[in-house]
């Protein structure tokens, strides 16, 4: 079996969620034995269809274009037996480097209209390949998808062997969602060898597909501190991610879901340790952790016996959390207070800290 599998993100590989779910399923797929192609969309030169016709007159079955998708691509999706449509979820639909190429298949069609199934149609030039769609979207709300899965299941009618939609798709590489997250591949892979072994993907698959990755509220938390951050400082998301940023909290319930989101459990190893942390000046409050089991536990207010108490105005002790400011440093200068076990301060930077 043929796949050709158009990933249509202008994302680059391991930014893109599209890419991250497309990669398992061509695993699954490949797996399963199928010979399958992976196109980037975003490397290829892919001309909008202007609407001449010249395919369907002057040169029959061949595009005016002289550009990737004639010398390439469409010859390869022809030849496939089966077709991965891959798209970010733009405007609630596929992007428009999915939609161009999609125009750009014309040429497979004939010009004469007849009628099937009752509605108009134009008799096929060539059978074309039988269809995937996938998407991943920003919301974590499954109707988001609603637009696309209506139009593919239109367009693609009974071509159509699958379609994978990922809501909450920005969660995935989130550290605490690591579990949720392997789950996911593990099922979008398994759904590849399913459409390679039988033609389609099994309920039992497509639940852990679907499987809710966060709620709305937390993605709403983490994802408008990440874009204050990205503001604050002046880059976008990608330079965030390569200067290594951490976003800044702005209150006790943000530096809980960072602090959460920081732990590292391979080096807390079998640490069993509460830290309580007290913040007076912009931010006033308490919050504690408790980490036992490689596990990290966010509560609220002052813990009835801490190991280690941190007290410190909330904007010093947030450069330190985003590495604006020397940890140590300022526990010299005395700009904040800790009482308890400071071996426990020492490690904190290794506890939470990111490679
Ligand atoms: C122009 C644009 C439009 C978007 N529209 C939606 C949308 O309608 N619904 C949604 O949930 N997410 C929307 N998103 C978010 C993307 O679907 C989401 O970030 C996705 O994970 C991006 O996939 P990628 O990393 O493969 O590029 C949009 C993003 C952009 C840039």
């Amino acid at each position: 079996m043929k796949v050709i599998a158009f990933n249509s993100s202008p994302r680059a590989e391991g930014v893109s969620k599209t890419g991250i779910m497309l990669d398992a399923l061509v695993e699954g797929m490949r797996e399963a034995g199928a010979e399958v192609e992976v196109v980037a969309l975003r490397k290829k030169k892919i001309n909008n269809c202007i609407g001449c016709y010249t395919c369907w007159t002057k040169t029959p079955g061949v595009c005016v274009h002289k550009d990737d998708m004639t010398a390439e691509l469409f010859p390869k999706w022809l030849e496939a037996d089966i077709a991965v449509y891959a798209t970010p979820l733009y405007y609630y639909t596929m992007n428009a480097a999915m939609k161009a190429l999609l125009e750009r298949t014309l040429p497979f069609l004939e010009p004469f209209i007849t009628r099937v199934e009752g509605r108009a149609s134009h008799p096929l030039r060539h059978n074309p390949p039988k269809a995937v769609v996938l998407s991943v979207a920003g919301f974590t709300d499954p109707s988001v998808f609603d637009q696309l899965s209506g139009y593919a299941n239109f367009v693609f009618r009974n071509g159509l062997v699958a379609e994978i939609y990922r809501p909450g798709a920005e969660m995935l590489p989130w550290p605490q969602y690591g579990d949720t997250r392997r789950s996911i591949l593990q099922a979008v892979a398994l759904g590849g060898r399913e459409i390679v072994q039988s033609g389609k993907i099994s309920a039992e698959t497509m639940e852990r597909i679907t499987q809710p990755i966060g709620d709305l509220d937390s993605f709403a938390q983490m994802a408008n501190l990440f874009w204050k951050s990205c503001i604050r400082e002046g880059v976008t998301p990608e330079e965030f991610a390569k200067k290594n940023l951490v976003p800044r909290p702005d209150s006790v319930q943000t530096f809980m879901m960072i602090m959460s989101q920081g732990f590292n459990p391979e080096r807390a190893g079998n640490l069993k340790a509460v830290m309580q942390f007290t913040f007076s000046g912009g931010v006033e409050g308490s919050c504690h952790f408790v980490i036992d089991g490689g596990k990290i536990e966010a509560r609220d207010g002052a813990a009835a016996a801490p190991d280690l108490i941190v007290e410190s105005a909330f904007d010093t002790w947030m450069d330190v959390v985003t590495g604006k400011a020397d940890g140590q440093q300022m526990f010299m200068e005395q700009k904040y207070k800790t009482s308890g076990d400071l071996m426990l301060l020492v490690r904190m930077k290794e506890l939470f800290g990111k490679d």
